[in-house]
């Protein structure tokens, strides 16, 4: 029911200079596939067939990234390394339309949403902040899904956050349905531990119906100059019941040094061919 997914990753990506000067961020390996394989991986295997990038001309690499190549392709089958070609032009992909847009200028990521309107259409779809990287056994579109087919009103994934780090996010006021899915009544950016409605911030997954264009278009710029998509959300409550669920996984924060560092051990402890080596290699900084 979901087919297009957009994927924001027209940001400056700030916090990881120099590295992202020119190397996009999202294009930066945790252990051995970039960041943002990942969330387009969680995309298309929960059937999404149409994934929208909104980038920046600087960021070609991500355009390269998803396009065959069948040259190296052929040189690794030549020299008998199957099985490493087969990373090249990974098969998942193969019926996946990627598009991409330019954001002239980063106007945040409301600006960004609004960019892919033309091919998103009157359809609902998935938007997915490639730097929020999840592990689940459902993964959590899936998770998004499933409410979002019974509703049929716009979701949004949530996740719990310790007070000194809430004024970091969007904060929803929610009004509990269930143990993990609720109403959300309000919804406020960046709010000051003291006046964040709860500890439940928004992460990096929703599924919106195209309801959210008019007020993504109607949301006025916030004093950095950017249009928040948290505002455009609370201006459609109005219209639309928008519905929270508290994403049932991990989760790492890979748009922060601290983040990416915690995702890249997590997973490098998970890979069997360096597992063992890789512990010896903490044990021994410790
Ligand atoms: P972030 O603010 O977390 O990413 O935006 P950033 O701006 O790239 O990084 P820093 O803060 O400077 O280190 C969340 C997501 O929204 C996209 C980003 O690429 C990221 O995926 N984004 C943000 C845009 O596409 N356009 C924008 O104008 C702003």
């Amino acid at each position: 029911m979901i087919k297009k997914a957009v994927l924001p990753v027209a940001g400056l990506g700030t916090r990881f200079l120099p590295a992202s000067k020119a190397i996009p961020k999202e294009m930066l390996p945790i252990i051995d596939k970039p960041l943002l394989q990942y969330a387009v991986e969680e995309a298309v295997r929960e059937g999404i067939n149409e994934i929208i990038f909104v980038t920046s001309p600087e960021k070609f690499s991500i355009k390269n990234h998803f396009k065959k190549n069948k040259k190296i392709e052929s040189t690794l089958i030549k020299s008998g390394k199957q099985e490493i070609a087969e990373k090249i032009n990974n098969k998942i992909f193969s019926k996946v339309k990627f598009y991409y847009i330019n954001q002239e200028n980063q106007n945040g990521l409301g600006d960004a949403i609004l960019h892919a309107e033309s091919i998103v259409g009157k359809n609902p779809f998935a938007v997915m902040l490639p730097d929020d990287l999840f592990f689940s056994e459902k993964s959590c579109l899936q998770q998004l899904i499933e409410i979002f087919s019974e509703k049929k009103s716009s979701v949004i994934a949530v996740n719990q956050i310790d007070k000194e780090n809430i004024h970091k996010y969007g904060v929803i006021k929610p009004d509990k349905i269930s143990e993990r899915i609720m109403k959300v009544d309000d919804i406020i950016e960046k709010p000051n531990a003291d006046e964040a409605p709860s500890d439940l911030a928004v992460c990096g997954r929703y599924i919106f119906n195209p309801l959210i264009f008019e007020h993504l278009k109607s949301t006025k710029p916030d004093k950095s100059g950017e249009i928040q998509l948290t505002d455009a959300i609370k201006s459609m409550l109005i219209d639309e019941e928008v519905f929270g669920t508290i994403y049932d996984g991990e989760k790492f924060d890979c748009g922060s040094k601290e983040g990416f560092v915690h995702a890249t051990i997590a997973l490098a402890l998970r890979d069997d061919s360096i597992n063992e080596s890789v512990k010896k290699i903490i044990k021994d900084i410790v």
